[in-house]
């Protein structure tokens, strides 16, 4: 039976997938989408396509796949549309990025060719390292969000879509708190019309987004919707917001080992965590602001999964350093390298060193995929504001003010199938089962 508070429109005809930042994230995405379609690759990665949810007690033998427990928007039913500053098509971006082989982009080049990215919101303030010519022309802030639902009207029009949802794939900016122009969202929509520095391109992007009615999820380590005024207005419109930071690679990890560690009270002295990568975002994070965006997203998992104030002599002096090393030649294939000085039984030490030689875009694009369906859910399931349950997919999870941030990967993916059992009326699995030995 499904739950009577929460009514789920259909996913009925297409869904619009709006991404700002067309470089080795969307386009591995894009192509993958393409590929699948084909019977070229399998969506391995990816919860709603290849997950499923138990349902009732383990005697039940009840476990669908998740696609087909809650009404999703299907692969074939996405329409893609992309801003960036450079003007290549989706198949030259991608030959760029150098994440998927020639062969399989040859396949895909004529759909792909086919998407050319709008003209962005761009400012240089923000991302020092890149300049690129397809570029909205001058006015103010409040002229170029004006530019960017004028795209979303044309893109609405022109393919049709039934609904639509905004995935930020761009370039990480550089860090900024929340300042007063961030406060309520008349300071901020004053602060548009009067060009005030502190409002980023992202923040551009994402007013727009929430006043054309699309929801708006952060895969970037900045910060965007995390602050008063967008909160506001998501919350007027009741729309979905998710972020941020796709946790696709090392944090992935490390939110994989610490929760494991500290189930079983061993201490940790010291978590050293590097990285090297080449790729045009390892460019953007070789800058200092953009990388202290990423720094500060990547620091606190841990920090929030040890919990040192209810624990003092396992996590009370831990010494957690996070380096990221631009290195050309190593392009999209990143290698990550954790050093993790632990110790155990009367203070014994010991180390545990992970090296994990990975594929940065391969891991993200599922998420990708995954966050775009389930924001599109959450909106026709009338979920407004920060949608926690989608912390499994971020390495900085939005949250509310008054808690903090569920970081373990495990509690994570409880709580998200938990929310989709809620959503169709299902008991929660509280994993308690003593009626099994009555
Ligand atoms: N596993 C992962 O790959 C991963 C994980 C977590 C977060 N991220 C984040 O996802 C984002 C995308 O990663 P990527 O590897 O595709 O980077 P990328 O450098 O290949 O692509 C980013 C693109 O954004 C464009 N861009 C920059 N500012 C823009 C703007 N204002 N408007 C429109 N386009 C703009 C750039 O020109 C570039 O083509 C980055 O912020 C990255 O930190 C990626």
């Amino acid at each position: 039976m499904p739950n009577q508070d929460v009514r789920i429109a259909p996913a009925e005809g297409k869904l619009g997938v709006l991404i700002p930042g067309m470089g080795a994230v969307t386009t591995t995405f894009i192509a993958g989408l393409e590929a699948i379609k084909r019977g070229l690759g399998k969506p391995i990665g990816s919860l709603t396509q290849l997950g499923t949810v138990r349902l009732g007690k383990r005697t039940e033998g009840r476990s669908p796949a998740i696609r087909d427990f809650v009404p999703l928007a299907n692969v074939e039913d996405l329409e893609i549309a992309t801003w960036d500053i450079f003007e290549d098509n989706a198949y030259e971006a991608a030959v760029k990025a150098g994440v998927l082989e020639m062969p399989l982009l040859q396949s895909l080049k004529e759909p792909l060719e086919a998407i050319e990215p709008m003209q962005a919101v761009f400012d240089q303030k923000f991302v020092k390292r890149l300049n690129g010519p397809n570029v909205k022309a001058g006015g103010s802030k409040m002229d170029y969000a004006e530019g960017v639902m004028e795209d979303i009207r044309q893109f609405q029009k022109r393919t049709k879509v039934s609904r639509t949802t905004m995935i930020w794939c761009g370039s990480t900016e550089v860090y900024h708190e929340a300042a007063e122009v961030h406060s309520s969202l008349e300071r901020f929509e004053r602060g548009l019309r009067e060009n005030d520095p502190e409002i980023s391109p992202s923040q551009i992007y994402a007013y727009a987004a929430l006043k054309s009615g699309v929801p708006y999820a952060n895969g970037a380590p900045h910060m965007t919707t995390d602050m008063p005024a967008l909160l506001e207005l998501a919350r007027d419109r009741s729309l979905p917001l998710a972020g941020k930071d796709y946790k696709s690679g090392q944090t992935f990890m490390k939110t994989l080992i610490a929760p494991g560690l500290k189930s079983r009270l061993l201490g940790v002295n010291g978590w050293f965590s590097t990285n090297i990568l080449g790729n045009r975002d390892g460019e953007v994070l070789d800058d200092p602001g953009s990388f202290r965006s990423k720094e500060v997203s990547k620091s606190s998992a841990l920090e929030y999964i040890l919990q040192k104030q209810l624990y003092p002599d396992l996590y009370g002096n831990v010494y957690h350093k996070v380096r990221i090393e631009y290195y050309p030649p190593r392009g999209d294939a990143k290698e990550g390298w954790d050093n993790i000085d632990i110790f155990g039984w009367l203070g014994y030490p010991m180390q545990i060193k992970v090296n994990f030689l990975c594929r940065d875009s391969i891991l993200a694009a599922p998420l990708v995929l995954d966050i775009v369906l389930f924001m599109d859910l959450a909106q026709r399931a009338g979920m407004r504001g920060i949608q926690e349950w989608l912390s499994f997919y971020f390495k900085a999870p939005m949250h509310a003010p008054e808690v903090y941030p569920e970081h373990d990967v495990f509690i994570q993916l409880m709580k998200l199938k938990n929310t989709l059992r809620w959503m169709r009326g299902e008991d929660l699995i509280t994993h308690l089962g003593l009626e099994y030995y009555d």
